[in-house]
């Protein structure tokens, strides 16, 4: 796992942002598996401004949104199909019939979420993964205990999660209580994990996750699990990190041939 610190919460963006650009300017085609919420959105913009550059494109790129709310209708602002539609198939200048986002209205919940790991394997996997992640330690919305072997299905969001996400919502109540979301495997089927996590109330999360034993009590330790995963965070963030200076001394003698920015 690389662990890159850096100081401010634009400088996460703008370089976990370089190494989705780099992934994109490889393979035009790329399949990118997106993330909602707040961390992620410095890279969101970042590469806008990539694309005003005429750096890279995504016009040929497909996409899969991590996950989607249950129980909230589809053109609700706060569903993840308009919050990705919104924020990312718009601005990244996407082919919409490209992207996809979990149907949390469908009536066999099940087979819906069958058919979405079978459609993300269908498009040849995943070749990058956008992630964020909960102050619990959750990735997508798999809660703690969420097996490491779990597929795309619902989950019961922890009250902490509804909490959390209860400032895109008029009041807590209207926070849906259940989510579909890719599972743990079917994140780790993904060529790349980048994980971006900004500010103190992420420090003991990261820290569990990267340094901490891997167990399902902490879904994001999952990431010591896969072979490309990189984990970019502000200083804030990476308050809790043990081996803090050392991930500072690895990036600063990365080898030029290693480097994405
Ligand atoms: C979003 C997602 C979640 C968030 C996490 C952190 O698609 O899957 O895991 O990444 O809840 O949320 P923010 O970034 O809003 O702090």
């Amino acid at each position: 796992m690389e662990i890159i610190i850096l100081p401010t919460p634009a400088e996460v963006g703008r370089v976990a942002a370089a190494k989705i650009a780099s992934i994109v300017a490889d393979k035009p085609t790329a399949v990118i598996g997106l993330a909602t919420g707040s961390s992620p959105q410095g890279i969101y913009q970042d590469l806008q401004r990539r694309i005003a550059a005429g750096e890279i494109s995504f016009a040929q790129a497909r996409g899969f949104a991590l996950d989607e709310y249950v129980g909230i209708p589809l053109d609700h602002p706060e569903s993840y199909a308009s919050v990705i539609a919104r924020d990312v198939v718009g601005p990244l200048g996407f082919d919409a019939s490209r992207v996809r986002v979990p149907d949390g209205r469908a009536t066999d919940i099940e087979f819906a979420a069958k058919e979405y790991d079978a459609a993300i394997r269908a498009a040849g996997g995943i070749d990058v993964q956008i992630l964020g992640i909960g102050a619990n330690g959750h990735i997508g919305f798999n809660e703690p205990t969420s097996s490491f072997a779990s597929r795309t299905r619902i989950k019961t969001l922890a009250p902490s999660t509804r909490e959390a996400n209860a400032r895109f919502f008029d009041s807590l109540d209207q926070v849906p209580t259940h989510c579909m979301t890719q599972g743990l495997g079917t994140i780790l089927e993904a060529r790349q994990l980048v994980l971006v996590a900004q500010g103190s109330t992420k420090a003991a999360a990261v820290a569990a996750a990267v340094e901490g034993p891997l167990s399902s009590f902490v879904p994001g330790s999952a990431l010591q699990l896969h072979q490309h995963a990189t984990v970019v965070v502000d200083e804030a963030a990476a308050a809790d990190l043990q081996l803090g200076d050392y991930y500072r001394y690895t990036y600063e003698h990365k080898p030029e041939w290693q480097r994405f920015e």
